[in-house]
């Protein structure tokens, strides 16, 4: 049978029937909200290229996980800016440092929200690279995981609800599982950067973390943008040495690898919609060439069609809110 006894057309008439055939559907309990924590107090430092987005003191970060939690956002995740930076990410390894104090004051307040903590060299050193340099200037693989496996550890005892390693290191995974397990931390999962890509649509991020590389870019750890049968073997690895979610970043332009991605494994798949994603459409909508709520909504349903579980979004709290409504 074809048309004119087909009509495709028929369960697309209203507003009900096509709620009614929907396959795919946004709620906010799969969205995770970002926050950018810096030093200080009752400080909200605008973030120039990402509109409505701010680095924040741990009193105000508490703050906006409240805010965010009240919108029926289920989680956050919290990226640190400290100010002290060295070549052994100090900060990032001490029980007071930035990123663990922000940890333990959003348990504090907000109990049941989710913490995740990104688990990373960048924002803690001075050379702003994901792992140790060596003398010849080259990224050090295996005394790196040795750090990022203190680092996820040091952020498990702040009371961190998950460890999310997005440094690119090989074998990363499996050395933060068995430190964690080793130090009473067993139940803390590790969501997995798995498939992140060298990606032009970092650069806002950059501005928010203060983790710009000094010198050299990522491209001998990130992935190169070209390569899909590559961030599968990735995936895969990732799930092989324990990770409990696996990540696709960024999103939009990685619709395919999150697609074979979600077919290939039984972990839940997270997509970042990362700051530069977040920015082209800020930017639009400023100039009134396009339809935020709209464009946001299509995005991030597309992200889901595509095939991820939960969502990283800078418009977390502002999805939770347009989905009440
Ligand atoms: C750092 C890190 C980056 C992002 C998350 N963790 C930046 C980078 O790799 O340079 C990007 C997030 C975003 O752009 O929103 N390892």
């Amino acid at each position: 049978m074809g048309f004119p006894q087909v009509r495709t057309r028929r369960t697309r008439a209203s507003e009900t029937w096509r709620r009614l055939v929907r396959e795919t559907r946004l709620t906010p309990e799969g969205l995770i909200y970002p926050l950018f924590v810096v030093p200080g107090r009752a400080l909200r430092h605008p973030v120039t290229s990402m509109p409505g987005i701010a680095q924040l003191s741990v009193d105000e970060a508490v703050k906006e996980a409240r805010a965010a939690q009240a919108s029926g956002v289920p989680g956050v995740l919290i990226f640190a800016a400290p100010e002290r930076k060295d070549a052994r990410a100090s900060d990032a390894l001490d029980a007071q440092g930035l990123a663990a104090s922000a940890i333990a004051a959003i348990k504090d307040a907000c109990p049941k929200l989710l913490v995740w903590a990104d688990v990373c060299l960048c924002g803690a050193t001075d050379h702003g690279h994901c792992g140790h340099v060596s003398q010849s200037g080259t990224i050090e693989n295996d005394s790196s995981i040795e750090t990022l496996a203190d680092v996820a550890l040091n952020y498990a005892r702040a009371g961190a609800d998950a460890v999310a390693p997005s440094d690119m290191m090989d074998g990363r995974v499996a050395a933060i599982r068995t430190r964690l397990d080793s130090h009473g931390h067993a139940h803390t999962p590790i969501v997995s950067y798995a498939a992140k890509y060298a990606s032009s649509f970092y650069g806002p991020f950059r501005e928010a973390a203060e983790s710009t590389p000094a010198f050299g870019d990522r491209r001998s750890y990130q992935m190169d943008p070209a390569n899909a049968r590559e961030a599968l073997r990735e995936v895969l690895l990732d799930v092989e040495e324990g990770a409990d979610l696996v990540m696709v970043k960024p999103a939009g332009p990685y619709l395919d690898i999150i697609r074979q991605v979600r077919d290939a494994v039984h972990v839940p798949v997270v997509a970042y919609q990362v700051s530069g994603e977040f920015s082209l459409i800020k930017a639009a909508a400023e100039r009134g060439w396009i339809d935020e709520r709209a464009a946001v909504l299509e995005t991030l349903t597309g992200i889901r069609r595509a095939g991820a579980d939960l969502i990283i979004s800078y418009f977390a709290p502002q999805v939770a809110q347009w989905l009440r409504t």
